[in-house]
């Protein structure tokens, strides 16, 4: 599978969205951090900014969701027409409960783990989900360093889905930089989140197109 790239808005200029996401056409998915300053100890935006965006640009929407109580508020993400609506299972009450409420919604589900919560309870339930988004900092704020203590999870999930003959997405998520997508990609991912390391750039564009050499074998 191409590698594929999803740069996150939480480095962009946030009074000039539609012209940030308008710089990223190389992009495959544009991935939008929603905070709650509970979960984590940030606060970026809601629902409403999910509508708006889906009005100014063609690209897919993966909402990846830092809140309390992802049960009560995940599914209404997908009805407002994110392609994608990814979970974290520490502050879920149910996350197969959830998974297929979301699915049920029309969106693909994604459950994501910080850095150090285990794979392991989950490896038998891949099929619930879309994809698996292994946390490589601690969620909360873009230009952190990558977590290569991460990367043994990433390699058993990766394992699990071979043997299992599924077409689950292995998104990585913090750190990523061309010096670092490799040793993802090594372990296993195909779906690489990217904040400072695109918008940063003077050329978003150019930059995804050389993460997504880094990322070639
Ligand atoms: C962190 C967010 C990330 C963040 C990544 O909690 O989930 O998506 O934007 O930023 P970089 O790529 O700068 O580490
Ligand atoms: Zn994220």
């Amino acid at each position: 599978m191409r590698p594929r790239i999803h740069p996150s808005i939480l480095s962009a200029d946030f009074v000039n969205l539609e012209h940030e996401v308008g710089r990223i056409g190389n992009a495959d998915a544009v991935h939008v951090d929603v905070m709650d300053n509970h979960f984590v100890p940030n606060l970026t935006f809601g629902q409403p900014m999910v509508e708006r965006l889906l009005e100014v640009t063609a690209l897919p929407l993966d909402v990846h969701l830092m809140i309390d109580d992802p049960d009560r508020w995940a599914p209404g993400f997908a009805s407002a027409g994110a392609a994608s609506v990814t979970f974290h299972v520490e502050g879920s009450a149910d996350p197969i409960r959830l998974a297929r409420a979301i699915r049920a919604k029309g969106a693909f589900v994604g459950l994501a783990l910080k850095p150090g919560t285990p794979v392991e309870p989950w490896l038998a339930s891949i099929a619930e989900f879309d994809m698996f988004l292994v946390m490589t900092v601690e969620p909360g704020f873009g230009g952190q360093s990558f977590m290569s203590e991460t990367m043994p999870k990433l390699r058993s999930l990766a394992d699990a889905v071979e043997a299992a003959g599924s077409d689950l997405l292995l998104q990585v998520d913090g750190g990523i930089t061309t010096a670092t997508i490799g040793i993802a990609a090594a372990s296993g991912a195909n779906t690489f989140v990217a904040g400072s390391a695109v918008f940063g750039s003077d050329d978003p564009n150019a930059a995804i197109e050389a993460l997504r050499v880094a990322a070639a074998p």
